[in-house]
């Protein structure tokens, strides 16, 4: 059965406008096409900060990892595991003073894994996660998009093109803090967006 993993990052958890878009989505998307969601929840399932204990426990033989290192790669190789089996990706993304929000940077930072989602070769790093489509649903208080204060956009496609996520869609909610108006035209459009994306 395909699978579609539904990521939620708003500190609001499934209640935050990303959230709220990127569940729309899935569940149209779920209905539509008969696969199953999953939805992780950055908010409510906090991934902790990669400390230098975690890191070295990545990089440490299988054979020679203590009971802590066996954890910490668990915890590790149990969100790459998700990540690997879901066919569609859907990312809740609210900007966050500039950047993503600091559970998002946290999960990457445990998805980041050198010879399990990405390799470096001759030719430079090669993502190992493919085949798979991302939607990103993007939600923010002004209005970035196309401009060089978008700084959020690079990032994430950067990154995720980095573990092998090339094929990534961003559906942009902008100007939700300049007023009523523009806030529901904004969400009116995601909306729309979402129905044609999911037909
Ligand atoms: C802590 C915090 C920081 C924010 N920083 C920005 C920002 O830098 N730029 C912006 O356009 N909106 C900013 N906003 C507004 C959010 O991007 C906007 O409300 C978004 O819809 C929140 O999505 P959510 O409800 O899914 O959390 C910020 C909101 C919060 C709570």
């Amino acid at each position: 059965m395909q699978t579609i993993l539904q990521l939620n990052t708003s500190l609001s958890g499934a209640a935050g406008q990303s959230s709220q878009l990127a569940g729309a989505f899935a569940a149209a998307l779920g209905r539509a096409s008969g696969a199953r969601v999953t939805v992780r929840d950055l908010a409510t399932q906090p991934v902790p900060h990669l400390t230098l204990e975690r890191f070295q426990a990545f990089g440490t033989p299988v054979a020679e990892r203590t009971l802590e290192q066996q954890r910490y790669v668990a915890e590790s190789d149990a969100l790459v595991e998700e990540l690997r089996r879901a066919d569609t990706i859907v990312l809740g993304l609210p900007m966050y003073n500039f950047g993503v929000p600091s559970t998002l940077k946290a999960y990457f930072d445990h998805v980041a894994r050198s010879g399990v989602t990405f390799r470096y070769t001759p030719n430079g790093p090669v993502g190992l996660l493919t085949g798979k489509k991302v939607f990103v649903f993007a939600t923010r208080g002004g209005r970035y998009a196309g401009t060089p204060g978008d700084l959020q956009t690079a990032y994430v496609r950067q990154f995720l093109g980095f573990i092998g996520l090339r094929d990534v869609e961003f559906i942009y909610a902008e100007g939700l803090a300049l007023g009523a108006e523009q806030r529901d035209a904004a969400l009116g459009r995601a909306l729309e967006r979402i129905g044609q994306l999911a037909a």
